[in-house]
């Protein structure tokens, strides 16, 4: 009789404010192992004539210690509910900005496939590079002045290695490792050390085309070229071709495409001319296929190097190549047609 007072002071003692308290709670009154529990089983061993009231007290004790704990148990329940009722799960969520592909990008990926439909490969290559890749094998001569028509990066440290200042170097580098015939195309960044202005960054884009085989011709070259700026620019692009010099093609030329944002009139991209330079191209040297270690009496081929900015402003009807380097939402946005 004494313990079944102890348990029920015990119950009555008993604060159950989170669902760990009530777990415990569980385990003390109501377990098998739980004395209320034991107490039970004791009834069949308490003489007969106390029997009844003892069985009638245990009993009640043990009901009265499941009705509180299935009081708690629904009393944390609904607790919890409704502290989750207060989020509105039928609000809408909110967006989550998608970012878009940089025109930088949308306009590389598209020269690789324009190039990929007549038979090119897309290759690439380091942007920090040797002499011998950037000038050397590319036959600017040891103190030649045309290694200044690029103003180039050196390392101090390393008077051997620098930033790339052109594509150029992959040609180099696929010929050196792949024998012809090659159609090859290479994407990448050239750094050159020059004052940023609207028309010139330090950093921008460059790609570079080679095409080596048997019998290869200028005519080859013109009418690769050709197929390129109407599948950029539209059928009814004309390109005109100027002689000039590169010391890794002869002949050499630039090449120019009737400007597409005045339509021909004259504006500020195309210097009020109706054209805008995007390349330069030419007959690969017999002297730059030799250093790469192709039979220049065998084989032939062009080279062509393309100004990824210069055709993006044409393209996109843009005047500051500032613009593709500041990372501006607010102008990145508009291309985001091309969203991932
Ligand atoms: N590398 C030249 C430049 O950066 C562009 C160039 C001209 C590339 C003629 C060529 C080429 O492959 O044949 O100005």
């Amino acid at each position: 009789m004494a313990n079944i007072d102890k348990i029920r002071d015990d119950l009555e003692n008993f604060k159950i404010n989170v669902a760990e308290d009530l777990e415990r709670y569980r385990l003390h009154f109501l377990s098998k192992k739980s004395e209320l529990q034991t107490l039970l089983s004791e009834i069949k061993n308490v003489p007969v004539e106390e029997r009844k009231s003892f069985g009638q007290k245990v009993n009640e004790l043990k009901k009265r210690a499941q009705a509180y704990f299935d009081e708690q148990m629904e009393r944390l329940e609904s607790a919890v509910q409704t502290q989750s009722s207060s989020v509105d799960v039928t609000r809408p969520a909110t967006a989550l900005e998608l970012g878009s592909r940089h025109p930088i990008s949308i306009m590389m990926d598209e020269v690789c496939r324009i190039f990929e439909r007549i038979g090119f490969t897309t290759v690439s290559g380091p942007d920090i590079e040797d002499d011998w890749h950037i000038f050397t094998a590319l036959n600017f001569a040891e103190e030649h002045p045309a290694r200044d028509m690029q103003d180039t990066f050196f390392i101090d440290q390393k008077p051997d290695i620098a930033l790339r200042t052109h594509t150029s170097t992959l040609q180099v580098r696929t010929m050196e490792k792949q024998k012809p015939p090659i159609r090859v195309i290479c994407p990448g960044r050239v750094f050159r050390n020059e004052s940023i202005t609207s028309r010139a960054h330090c950093i921008f884009h460059q790609m570079e085309g080679l095409y080596i085989d048997e019998n290869v011709s200028f005519a080859d070259m013109k009418q690769t070229l050709m197929y390129f700026a109407k599948q950029m620019f539209g059928e009814n692009t004309r390109i005109r071709l100027r002689p000039s010099y590169f010391p890794f093609t002869e002949p050499s030329a630039e090449m120019d495409v009737s400007c597409n944002i005045c339509g021909g009139k004259g504006c500020a991209l195309c210097k009020h001319t109706g054209w805008v330079e995007i390349l330069g191209c030419g007959m690969v040297d017999p002297n730059v296929l030799e250093n790469c270690g192709i039979d220049s009496k065998k084989y032939t081929g062009f080279a062509f190097g393309l100004g990824i900015e210069r055709m993006t402003m044409l393209k996109y009807k843009t005047d500051d190549i500032r613009l593709y380097f500041e990372n501006d939402v607010r102008f990145l946005q508009q291309f985001s047609s091309a969203k991932i």
